[in-house]
């Protein structure tokens, strides 16, 4: 990789370098580059191509649940047939670049910085980049669960519908046989109290933050790094544009993630 100049200041990198307990806090232009579409990029996202109060509301679900279940089916679908991309793998060797042992080699487990990982994205691209996700804050394509009894659903091949319709069939839950609905906060319901408690914890131990390609637009999942800013630990923002989170970042890199973040690996690391 060779160093790009210029994009990753020396007190970012410096920050970053001397950072024992990291939040990255990411939402969908994290997976951009994986080919993953953001919701509100223009044209691109999907929310310009398709009505979110049609499909990731109660009342979508209520009225036409075989529509929202193939919705959520087919992008399961195109998440599965996607990779990770370079900046989730370079998340995944944070922990430990640029550390070093006593004897000067490349440090191991015992000597890492901790990486926690609060998403928003729902898909399982920081996972399969080999980084574990402390809290998925709106759910996630692959944890299927009763509509009714919320019994998890087994993972099974998914059926993929074609765009045109996205109709599907929706299965029934094994234990009570209602339906089962995807594992996704929609539009007013309450986030998932465990993930939110995870995600406070990790805002609250860090000494700092790294905010990647969210608008910060939706709550309550915006407001833990507002409340880092208010606690005065330094958030890097990493965005081609600027965002609702961009006054209150302390440092900004202005590109996507794939290429700023294996940049920062390498800044810290020389
Ligand atoms: P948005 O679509 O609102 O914002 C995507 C952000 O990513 C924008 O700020 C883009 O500038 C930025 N971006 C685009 N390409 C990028 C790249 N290659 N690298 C880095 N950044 C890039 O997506 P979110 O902020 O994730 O909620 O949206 C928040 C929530 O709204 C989602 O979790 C979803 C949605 O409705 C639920 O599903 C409940």
């Amino acid at each position: 990789m060779s160093r790009q100049p210029g994009l990753i200041s020396d007190d970012t990198a410096a920050l970053v370098a001397g950072a024992r307990w990291i939040t990255v806090f990411s939402g969908a232009g994290m997976s951009a580059e994986s080919g993953v579409a953001t919701f509100r990029d223009a044209q691109t996202g999907l929310w310009a191509r398709y009505d979110p109060e049609a499909l990731s509301t109660p009342q979508a679900w209520e009225s036409d649940p075989a529509l929202v279940w193939g919705w959520y089916q087919w992008r399961a679908h195109l998440v599965r047939v996607a990779e990770p991309n370079a900046g989730h793998r370079a998340l995944a060797d944070l922990s430990t670049a640029g550390m070093r042992s006593d004897d000067g080699q490349e440090a191991g487990g015992g000597e890492a910085r901790a990486v926690m990982v609060v998403t928003q994205n729902v898909d399982d691209l920081h996972e399969r980049a080999g980084t574990p996700v402390v809290s998925h804050l709106h759910g996630s394509l692959f944890a299927p669960r009763c509509s009714a009894c919320e019994h998890p659903y087994p993972r099974t091949e998914p059926s993929i519908p074609g765009p045109e319709t996205f109709r599907i069939a929706v299965p029934r839950c094994q234990v009570c046989d209602a339906l089962v609905r995807p594992g996704i906060v929609w539009f007013g319901e309450a986030l998932p109290a465990d993930a939110w408690n995870r995600a406070e914890s990790a805002f609250r131990a860090s000494d700092l933050i790294l905010v990647v390609g969210t608008s910060g637009l939706v709550y309550p999942a915006a407001s833990l790094p507002e409340r880092a800013a208010r606690a005065d630990i330094p958030i890097i923002e990493i965005n081609p544009e600027s965002s609702l989170l961009t006054p209150i970042a302390t440092h900004r890199i202005r590109a996507g993630a794939a290429r700023a973040l294996p940049a920062l690996v390498e800044a810290i690391t020389r």
